[in-house]
Formats: structure tokens, sequence, C-alpha cells
């Protein structure tokens, strides 16, 4: 369990004051002006010895990241931060930036030096309007402050920061659909290579990364890499706001240590499954994308990268979705398909034509009027999906649908035979 004075988002239930002046009681911006002079090599190294990976779903090693950054450039260079959080079941980027926004603006300065850029967009999910008031507000009170601007926390480096709303498509999350979007585009996926750190926003070298994982940054730098790696497991340091949602009595966001077991952390911190742990069907353990788990392995199963990608899930943006044995869990995975054939930008075939067919075949499903064989083929076409499109939707439509069929098949297939029976029992009484 995370100690007290090992929390980083000590504003995340918004009882203290989310302004310049509270954010500064609670330690933000403090010693910021001291890192900055360290310089952008120290800032790198202490990030990538700190083990963070990216809070945005894949869990890449953010350090490495920003490694791929020029060192010099003939162009100007980006931060761009992705606020965009769309994934169903997510909500942990929304309290960071209405309650804590100075941790992340403090960290997109540091993050900025240790990149070299001079400036950073954030780019917010249309429907978050609260939120961007409140962020352009915390903006406004750090530009007036000197923290950002030419030169930042007298400094000597200059830093800008923008803030961009977004209108509401889950596919502007994904990095390069959201760089088509800043710059006034479709939000359509690019075609990668090149990645944005050699061709991003307008053409420059740019570095996409999650609210989190930016806004984690600061403490990391001030308290050292050796206490982030201190918390957690090998590989998976550090602390990680989940959300929790669904069939448990008290749904929340809170802050814990990687690694901790699903189950504990449902219990301590949720009030536990709806009806008791026993009543537990499953649990989507990262957002909509990631494989639904049987209550079987939710019994021992840790939150973390390494220990969810060996259950064949993922920890994704750590939203877990818990379902009590009332779920209609065929139904519920199509409700997800249904999301994901809405939300494909249609640009590339396997995507644009398998989302819609998973999601004819799941209805299908759901009324138990599909044909046994068609599981399989289902599976099928979610690998003919999977890995063949532009950009991670694919996937992400997917794997719903194979953990459902990997831990669920059983269940589909009664649905199909039940359904037989019924138009049996009809055609004998017409
Ligand atoms: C369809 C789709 C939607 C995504 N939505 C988000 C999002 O809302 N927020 C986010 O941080 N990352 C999202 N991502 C992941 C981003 O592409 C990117 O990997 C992430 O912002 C990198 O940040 P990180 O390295 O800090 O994790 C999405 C990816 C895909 C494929």
């Amino acid at each position: 369990m995370l100690a007290d004075k090992d929390r980083v988002f000590t504003n995340l239930f918004g009882e203290h004051d989310w302004h310049l002046a509270g954010a500064r009681k609670r330690g933000d911006w403090d010693g910021t002006r001291e890192i900055i002079q360290k310089g952008r090599d120290w800032i790198v190294n202490e990030v990538k010895e700190s083990g963070l990976r990216g809070r945005g779903g894949a869990g890449f090693p953010t350090g490495l990241k920003w490694s791929f950054m020029p060192k010099t450039s003939d162009r100007p260079t980006y931060l761009v931060v992705n606020a965009d959080e769309s994934e169903p079941g997510t909500c942990k980027d929304r309290d960071i930036l209405r309650w804590d926004p100075h941790k992340l603006l403090e960290g997109c300065v540091l993050a900025g030096v240790g990149m070299g850029v001079g400036a950073a967009y954030i780019y917010i999910r249309g429907e978050f309007y609260n939120e961007a008031l409140r962020l352009q507000a915390a903006i406004d009170e750090a530009y007036a402050a000197g923290l950002i601007g030419k030169d930042a926390c007298a400094s000597g480096y200059a830093f800008d920061l923008y803030l961009h709303r977004g209108a509401g498509a889950y596919i502007c999350g994904e990095e390069t659909g959201l760089l088509e979007s800043l710059e006034g585009r479709k939000g359509q996926p690019r075609l990668k290579p090149p990645f944005p750190a050699q061709v991003g926003l307008y053409g420059c070298p740019t570095t996409v990364n999650n609210v989190e994982t930016i806004a984690v940054v600061p403490a990391i730098l001030k308290r050292g890499a050796g206490w982030f790696t201190g918390i957690g497991r090998p590989r998976n340091s550090g602390t990680k706001i989940f959300c929790i949602s669904g069939h448990v009595n008290a749904p929340c966001n809170v802050e814990e240590e990687m690694g901790i077991s699903l189950r504990e952390l449902i219990e301590r911190h949720a009030g536990g499954v709806r009806g008791g742990w026993d009543n537990l069907l499953a649990v989507i353990p990262g957002g909509s994308s990631v494989p639904v788990l049987p209550k079987s392995i939710c019994d021992t199963v840790l939150m973390d990268f390494d220990s969810l990608q060996a259950v064949k899930s993922g920890l994704g943006t750590a939203a877990v979705i818990v379902m009590d044995k009332s779920t209609d869990i065929v139904k519920a995975i199509a409700r997800l398909s249904e999301f994901y054939k809405h939300e494909s930008c249609g640009q590339c075939t396997p995507c644009r034509e398998g989302c819609g067919w998973m999601w004819r075949v799941m209805e299908r499903m759901v009324e138990g009027s599909a044909s046994p064989a068609e599981i399989d083929m289902l599976l099928d076409v979610s690998y003919e999906v999977e890995g063949h499109t532009i950009c991670a939707l694919g996937d992400a439509a997917a794997w719903p649908v194979q953990g459902l069929i990997r831990h669920f098949r059983p269940e589909m297939e009664r649905r199909i035979g039940e359904y037989r029976e019924l138009v049996a029992r009809r055609r004998q009484a017409a």
C-alpha cells in the first residue's frame, strides 16, 4: 500500500486550493529553477533511471522517448501534452487538470528543458470545458508569476505554453491524430515512420506525452529516481492513479503503488465488489481497450504493466472496470465493439471494415443468432485487424473481443444453443 509520504497527487480529491498559492503550499514550483539549471542531460538521465513508463496506455519508457529528440535542431521543437482522455473508464487526467494543474505545468517546463524544447501545447478534449477554463487560469497565473515565459522561473530558459481544445473525438487521443487535429486538420493518424520525434507538429521534432506522465516528473526530479524505483516493482516503478468504476460499492480515483493486487485495490479503496468478492464476474483492468479478465485471474493478479501482460491483458490507462455476476458480459463487450466502430476514423480498410464487421457479429452473439462457427471466424477477423492498421485503434477494437472469446466462449456457445432451441420450439408450435 502506498504510504502517504510517497503520494504525488496530494490534491486528487480537490480538498485544497488548486490556485498557484495553494499549489505552492504543497511544494509545486519549489526548487524548479535549480532543477532547470542542472540541465538537459541530468533531467533525461534521472527520468530514465526512475524507470517511468508512459501513463497514456502503452507504457513506453519516458526517458528513452525523450532521448529520441534531436540534440540540435534548426527547426523549433515541441512537447505536446495529451489531455484528450477519451478511453472509456478513464478519468484520472481530468482530476489532475482540475485539482492539480500546476503540477502539470511545472512538469511541462521540466520535461521541456529535458528535451530542449521551447514550447508545449496541451491538447485537451473538447468535453473538458470547465477543466480547460481552469487550466488556462493556471497557465495565466504561471505566466504572471514568471514561472513560464521568456525567463521561466528566472532561470534564463524561455518556455511558452499553449492550451488547445479538441472537439470530442476518441481518435484525436492517438498521438499523430492529435497532431493532425492540432494543425487544424481532420484527426486522422499518420503513418509511422517517421515518428513524431523526427517529424511531428508542423513537421518539427515533437514528443507527445500523457498528462499523468508529465505531472509526475517534478516529483521524480525533486525526490530522486531512487525514490521512484523504491515504489512498485522492477520495470514497473512508481505510483499510479487507478480509476475504479462499475459494480463496486464506492467508485473512485486513487493513487496507489504499482503492482498492488487487483483485489486489494478494489477492496481497500472502492468498498469492494457489490455483493462481495465472490459475486465478481470479470474485470477490464486498463480501460476499454484491454482484454477482460475472469474472476479466477482477478483473484491473484497484480496491477502493473508486466503482470497484466503476462495474463494476456494490459495496464493500459489503469481504468479498472468491475463487472459483477449480474453483467451480460457478451452484451458489455458488444457495446465496446459499437464504440470502436463509431470512433474508427475510417482511413484504413482493416479498421473501417473490421470494426463494423466485428460489431455486427457481436450483436448477433448477444442475441445468440450467430452460428457456432462464427466464434472462430470472429476471432480470425480480430487477428486480421490487430496489428494491420495505421494506428492502434484497430488493436483496441480487437482485444476486447479476443478477451471475451478466450475466457467466455462457453457463455457465447450457451446463448447460441439457447437461441437455436427457441427457434426450434417456435417452428414446432407454428
Ligand atoms: C485510439 C487511441 C486513443 C488514444 N487516446 C489517448 C488519450 O486520450 N490520452 C493519452 O494520453 N494517450 C492516448 N493514446 C496513446 C497516445 O497515442 C500516446 O501513446 C500517448 O499519449 C503517449 O504518452 P505517454 O508516452 O506519456 O504514455 C491513444 C492511442 C490510441 C491508439
